[in-house]
């Protein structure tokens, strides 16, 4: 019989996530049937959207569930056509470090979530790559900039959550694109990191600057593309200084996601009006068909080294929610991810 481990959410999260919201389980795992595939963990994702959705039933999770994440796997038993031993699958089974497992094109993928997908060959790249810029953060980033906000060449962009997985990427394609980019970070280190090492024009630490005085210095003229992924005040500041016809993307909003349900509407700036702006919510998910178009180019580009990576590894299976909850702290830089 094999035995699987996982983490349990204990109770739902109130305010910042805690060590003892989880707690680790086995279980016996069933035999492969046809069609299934018995994997092991290599690494697990630890992303913001766990926050929400760990924080009562009505968000996805219920007290006793694995909690909820991608991770990537290697298949050592195959039954099912397409998905033989040695390969890597990247899944959202959660943080379980193994998996029996239905797999194919039948099988109907998770509501919100990416069906069981076949990394493909990274050569000589890290697999973890596959959990973050060649994963979803990388189509996260991909395609709500490029195609819903349309930079051009010349055009200011800001981008929110800098440091992070998406953030580090919306702000080097905008700048493969020849834009003037404009980065806001929680710390020295990532204002050092994103100017030095990624090449960003300005970046400010939001925890010290204000992001008004910080916008009326770095783009006098107004912003053309605002890259939204933590809302609250410091999204209000940024929008209230957008040029006519300005874009706007919202991915994400972490910094509310600890009173997700205290949340209220804003009234939105003048400028909204005033400058005939364009604002539109995205998930990685509207691009679920057209996921090898993002991660073709943004292959290329890390092969180039156009396009720079970074990850914060944390590791050992146990410590899979001190990475989670470190996360939320900021203390990742790019993409933080846990090695089983
Ligand atoms: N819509 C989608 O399909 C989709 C897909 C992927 C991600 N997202 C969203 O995109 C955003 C970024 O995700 P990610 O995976 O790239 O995470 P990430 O940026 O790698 O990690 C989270 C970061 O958020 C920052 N943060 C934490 N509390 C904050 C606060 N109160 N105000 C401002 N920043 C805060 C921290 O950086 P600092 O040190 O800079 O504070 C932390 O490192 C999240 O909101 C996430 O939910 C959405």
């Amino acid at each position: 019989m094999v035995k699987a481990r996982k983490i349990v959410l204990v109770r739902h999260f109130k305010g910042e996530p805690r060590p003892e919201d989880f707690r680790i389980e086995e279980e016996d795992l069933p035999p492969l049937k046809d069609g299934q595939i018995l994997t092991e963990a290599v690494y697990f994702s630890v992303d913001p959207f766990q926050r929400i959705l760990g924080s009562g039933e009505k968000y996805g999770q219920k007290v006793g569930d694995t909690m909820i994440g991608a991770q990537v796997a290697r298949i050592v038993e195959s039954r099912a056509a397409g998905f033989p031993v040695g390969r890597h699958v990247v899944a959202y089974w959660g943080w379980r470090d193994r998996t029996v497992a239905d797999v194919g094109p039948e099988v109907p993928p998770p509501d919100v979530m990416s069906p069981p997908m076949l990394v493909p060959d990274l050569g000589d790249l890290p697999l973890s790559l596959s959990l973050g810029v060649l994963g979803m953060p990388g189509i996260s980033a991909y395609f709500p900039l490029l195609e819903v906000c349309q930079p051009k060449a010349g055009e200011v962009v800001v981008v929110s959550g800098a440091a992070g997985a998406v953030g580090s990427i919306v702000g080097q394609i905008a700048l493969i694109k020849g834009c003037t980019v404009i980065g806001f970070a929680g710390s020295e280190s990532k204002v050092k990191w994103l100017k030095d090492d990624l090449g960003f024009h300005h970046v400010f630490n939001y925890k010290t600057t204000d992001v008004s005085t910080a916008l009326k210095q770095a783009a006098p003229d107004g912003v053309d593309v605002y890259f939204d992924n933590v809302a609250g005040d410091m999204s209000t500041k940024v929008m209230s200084h957008m040029r006519y016809r300005g874009r706007i993307t919202v991915i994400g909003g972490i910094s509310q996601y600890n009173e997700i349900e205290s949340q209220k509407l804003v009234t939105l700036p003048f400028t909204f009006l005033a400058n005939q702006l364009r604002i539109e919510g995205c998930s990685y998910s509207r691009w679920h068909d057209r996921w090898d178009e993002g991660i073709s180019p943004l292959t290329q580009w890390v092969r180039e080294g156009k396009l720079k990576y970074r990850e914060t590894v944390t590791d050992g299976f146990v410590n899979t929610p001190k990475a989670f909850i470190g996360m939320l702290r900021g203390e990742n830089f790019g993409k933080a991810v846990v090695k089983l």
